[in-house]
């Protein structure tokens, strides 16, 4: 049987890479497809390097576009792709548009498919990704639960408790494989920052898609950068609003490219203060203790906040949040952290898709 992992954009491939391990420990026949999605090197090939991915069999360089244009080029690009390999299994990650595209072809093609980080939402459907995973679960026959409220979502919704496996968070295995190498100080020194420093990282439409949001989180980053040093590796959805908003490289505020995986998490490991409104770093701040503040109204990773140190910001509220964070100091892991996030997700994945392929009964 042939297993083909569907990945398009830089959460998916910190989610792939441990189920691909894993897997290919297996003995299981598998491949990459890359959809495009995110092209830049920076957002692509860097993490295929440093997570240790296989090169892809294919790639649909998809590129960019409006959510009609590149979802219809996503779905082109699988319905031929699926056509041609015949896989068994196709296995998606996350919420991004490949992942809504590639569940779609398989649905309307009959091919099976397993959804990895199953059962998040936000439950704003205002947020593109909302949407995403509404679908996705809706019509996936394998999904793989990160933490425990996506069972009750996923119940609530309408999908068996015996399609539904809660295994843990591959990004926590990513992490965890990356530890020994996370090494602030060449980062630090590339960088030319000082030993106390904050990470921002900023890319949801809601916050940077108009001048009006982009402004007015812009002032209150700044506002931050007068009480610690930012550096702020920029995501290229947001490069040119939030530069005309006035994030532009200085002493203070470090605007720099996309960061490699491995430098990106250094720089969180040393960080005293993260801001962001991504949803990996939510759950990686969580595992390396640092302080994060979220500047976003909702989350669909809740357990960051009751198991974490994640709290959730309004743009107007993030200079007074900072300062209280940076007073606290250091958050210490504590021995509340989020059930089965203990680097071994992968694995526990593997093992599920490999009797599923030999035809076990896999009800949890
Ligand atoms: C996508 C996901 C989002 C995820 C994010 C991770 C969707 C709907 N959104 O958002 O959930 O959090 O990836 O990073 O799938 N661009 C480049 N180079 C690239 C890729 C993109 O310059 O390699 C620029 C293009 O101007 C593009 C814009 O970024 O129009 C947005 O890219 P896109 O993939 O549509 O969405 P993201 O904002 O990256
Ligand atoms: N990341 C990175 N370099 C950066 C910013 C983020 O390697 O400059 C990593 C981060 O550690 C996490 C993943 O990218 O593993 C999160 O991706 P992103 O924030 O783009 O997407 P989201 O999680 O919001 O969907």
């Amino acid at each position: 049987p042939l297993v083909l992992h569907v990945l398009g954009a830089r959460p998916n491939f910190v989610k792939a890479a441990p189920v691909v391990r894993a897997l290919g420990e297996l003995g299981v026949r598998q491949g990459i497809i890359h959809t495009g999605q995110h092209y830049d090197a920076l957002m692509s090939d860097v993490f295929f390097a440093d997570l240790g991915l296989p090169e892809p069999v294919a790639n649909l360089a998809v590129g960019s576009g409006t959510h009609a244009r590149q979802t219809a080029a996503l779905l082109v690009g699988l319905e031929d792709t699926f056509l041609e390999q015949s896989p068994d299994l196709v296995v998606v990650y996350g919420d991004v548009n490949s992942t809504l595209a590639a569940i779609l072809v398989c649905a309307k093609l009959g091919i099976p498919s397993a959804h990895v980080e199953a059962g998040l939402r936000s439950f704003d459907r205002g947020m593109p990704e909302e949407v995403n995973r509404i679908v996705t679960d809706s019509l996936s026959d394998l999904l793989f639960a990160t933490s425990p409220e996506a069972l009750s979502h996923l119940a609530a919704e309408g999908v068996p408790a015996s399609k539904v496996h809660l295994v843990g968070n591959p990004m926590i295995d990513s992490l965890f494989s990356a530890l020994p190498s996370l090494d602030p100080a060449p980062v630090v020194a590339r960088l030319g920052l000082p030993e106390r420093y904050a990470v921002a990282t900023l890319h949801r439409p809601a916050n940077v898609d108009t001048p009006e949001a982009a402004h007015e989180l812009v002032s209150a980053v700044l506002e931050v950068s007068r009480q610690i040093p930012l550096v702020v590796p920029i995501h290229p959805r947001g490069r040119t609003r939030l530069a005309e908003a006035g994030l532009v490289d200085s002493p203070s505020v470090r605007v720099v490219d996309p960061l490699g995986y491995v430098d990106f998490l250094s720089l969180v490991r040393g960080a005293a203060l993260v801001v962001t409104d991504s949803g990996g770093v939510q759950e990686e701040t969580t595992m390396l203790g640092v302080p994060c503040l979220t500047v976003r109204p909702n989350t669909e990773r809740p357990i960051t906040i009751t198991h974490g140190t994640n709290r959730l910001v309004t743009p107007a509220l993030l200079p007074a949040a900072a300062e209280k964070a940076l007073a606290d100091g250091a958050v210490t892991p504590s021995g509340s952290q989020p059930p089965l996030w203990d680097g071994a997700a992968g694995p526990r994945i593997a093992r599920v898709i490999s009797a599923w392929l030999k035809g076990d009964n896999l009800s949890p």
